[in-house]
């Protein structure tokens, strides 16, 4: 795992949106798996003024989101389509018949989410991984006792998750507490994954994700098995890590590298 340890979220969108920058750059035509939640929106909104500004393009690009809510269309407000739609694709250039996000409407969704792998490796796997992380350690909606391999499938969501999201809600609303999200493994998979996450509230799964044993309570920290796993974080969100002094020497010196690599 790279530990990337910033001042603030703005300093972490800006890096995360960088990666992407890059990655869409040497490789215009890149499978992005994307996530909703509120930490990815500053980073989105650092994609969108790339591609305004002709840094970047989305015309060659599939995304894949992470989930939906099991019982929400994609027209439904609080849908992660529709959230996708109204932070991302609305404002770039992508064709949105190449963005995919798990259907919450599904007749049978447990088809729907075998299709939803399917079509995963039809477009040859995901390049690069955008990932949040929950109090809970949950990454996608695999929450806690997730199986460490888990595939797309339906699945319930914790009280702390329900709890969590309830503010995206209005007190009558429905709102669901079933998802189809990307398994474990499905993740895994990505040639890539970054995960950034801000703020104190997320301190304990970060320690978790990165200094606990890998375990099913807390599915982040699967991520510990990726080859190409890059966690960026704030000051807040890295406070209960033990080795934050080791992480910022490896990225102080990652970056020395980088430096030097520029000017031959
Ligand atoms: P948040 O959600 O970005 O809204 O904190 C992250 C997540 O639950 O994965």
């Amino acid at each position: 795992m790279q530990i990337v340890i910033l001042n603030d979220a703005a300093t972490v969108a800006a890096y995360g949106a960088n990666i992407f920058a890059t990655q869409l750059q040497n490789k215009p035509t890149s499978v992005l798996g994307l996530a909703t939640g509120s930490t990815p929106v500053a980073l989105y909104q650092q994609l969108i003024a790339k591609n305004t500004a002709g840094e970047i393009s989305f015309s060659h690009v599939t995304t894949f989101n992470l989930d939906e809510y099991l019982g929400l269309a994609g027209d439904h407000p609080q849908s992660y389509r529709y959230f996708m739609n109204e932070q991302l694709f609305s404002h770039i250039d992508i064709n949105k018949e190449n963005t995919f996000v798990p259907p919450g409407d599904a007749v049978n969704p447990i088809t729907a989410c075998k299709e939803y792998e399917d079509r995963i490796t039809a477009a040859g796997g995901v390049d690069i991984q955008l990932l949040g992380i929950g109090r809970n350690g949950h990454i996608g909606f695999n929450e806690p006792s997730s199986g460490l391999c888990s595939r797309t499938r339906v699945k319930t969501l914790t009280k702390a998750t329900v709890d969590d999201n309830a503010r995206f809600f209005a007190g009558d609303e429905y709102q669901p507490h079933l998802s189809i999200t990307m398994g474990i493994g499905t993740i895994l998979e990505a040639k890539k994954v970054v995960l950034l996450a801000t703020g104190e509230n997320k301190a304990d799964a970060v320690y978790a994700m990165v200094e606990g044993p890998l375990m099913a309570k807390c599915p982040a920290s699967a991520l510990q098995l990726h080859k190409d796993a890059v966690i960026v974080i704030d000051k807040a969100a890295a406070s209960k890590l033990e080795d934050l002094e080791f992480y910022q020497h490896i990225e102080a010196e990652n970056q020395k590298l980088q430096a030097q690599l520029a000017t031959l």
